[in-house]
């Protein structure tokens, strides 16, 4: 596997591969981006990725000093998953003296985006960068994080990028917990009993589809079923994953989407909602 650390070795390596699949990561690396390192060889040629841990996506009270990291062994699994190359710039090679981002609306707001206002431009500027850099003929990324999913998609769509998307559904823990770097923050005790925020989300998203009609009182037995376990639910709610548009009423192709605070840790996850519908 090849190791760049500049953007000139990674312009030099990457005029030597073939076609490329890209999975673009913040590192710490667990079996979710695994699955889309492996998915990548079903795609192209080649398998790039990126470990950044990005600070313009971070404001300054969130987590970027303590955001885990662990180089070495992210390597050795990268590797070991087929990874062809690596790109790991430090902060100032990304962006040296930068005064240009991208802006992104429409599905950019709300949710994440009310939560975080300007945590979507600082990944939409990333993963242009990103897309421009290694040039990849397909970028793969986890339906875990569904507005991010929904964001690069518009930016695509709206600037013309010359790359197909490919969203991978989310690796989960064996209790259902979604993976994420951030789960490491909590205790082992914590993230065994995180599992209930999976668990309501599938229950809700099947009570969904078999009652469309019922939507708000659902959603309001779920918010509360999240209070119960102890979770301080920011959102939970229906949504079109193309435009991030809240749904009065679920719709096949919708997915239910939540994020919620369980031990001073933000949890996000969202699953779609069954297209059995009963009516
Ligand atoms: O999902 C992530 O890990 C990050 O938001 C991404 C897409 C790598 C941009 O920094």
């Amino acid at each position: 596997m090849i190791i760049c650390r500049t953007k000139a070795e990674l312009r030099n390596e990457r005029a030597k591969l073939g076609t490329l699949a890209l999975v673009p990561t913040m590192g710490a690396f667990h079996e979710g981006h695994l699955h889309l390192m492996r998915a990548g060889s079903l795609h192209a040629e080649s398998v790039g990725v990126s470990l950044f841990v990005n600070p313009t996506q971070f404001a300054p009270h969130e987590d970027l000093s303590r955001y885990p990291r662990g180089e070495d062994e992210d390597f050795a699994l990268a590797e070991a998953s087929g990874v062809d190359l690596i790109f790991a710039p430090s902060a100032e090679e990304m962006y040296g003296k930068a005064r240009s981002q991208v802006v992104v609306q429409g599905s950019a707001l709300g949710f994440e985006g009310d939560m975080r206002p300007t945590h979507f431009n600082g990944v939409a500027t990333v993963v242009l960068k990103l897309f421009l850099l290694f040039r990849p003929q397909v970028a793969i990324f986890g339906w875990k994080d569904l507005q991010q999913c929904s964001v690069i998609s518009q930016m695509v769509r709206d600037l013309d990028v010359p790359v197909s998307l490919v969203f991978e559904e989310t690796v989960r823990e064996p209790g259902g917990l979604a993976m994420s770097s951030r789960n490491r923050y909590l205790s082992k005790e914590h993230r065994e009993e995180a599992n209930a925020l999976s668990r309501i989300l599938f229950a809700t998203a099947n009570v969904l589809a078999c009652s469309p009609f019922d939507q708000a009182s659902i959603l309001d037995g779920a918010r509360q079923q999240l209070v119960d376990k102890g979770f301080s639910p920011d959102y939970i709610a229906v949504v079109d994953p193309t435009t991030m548009e809240t749904l009065p009423e679920a719709k096949p192709g919708s997915r239910i989407v939540v994020a919620a605070r369980f031990f001073g840790v933000r949890l996000l996850d969202n699953v779609p909602i069954p297209t059995d519908f009963s009516h």
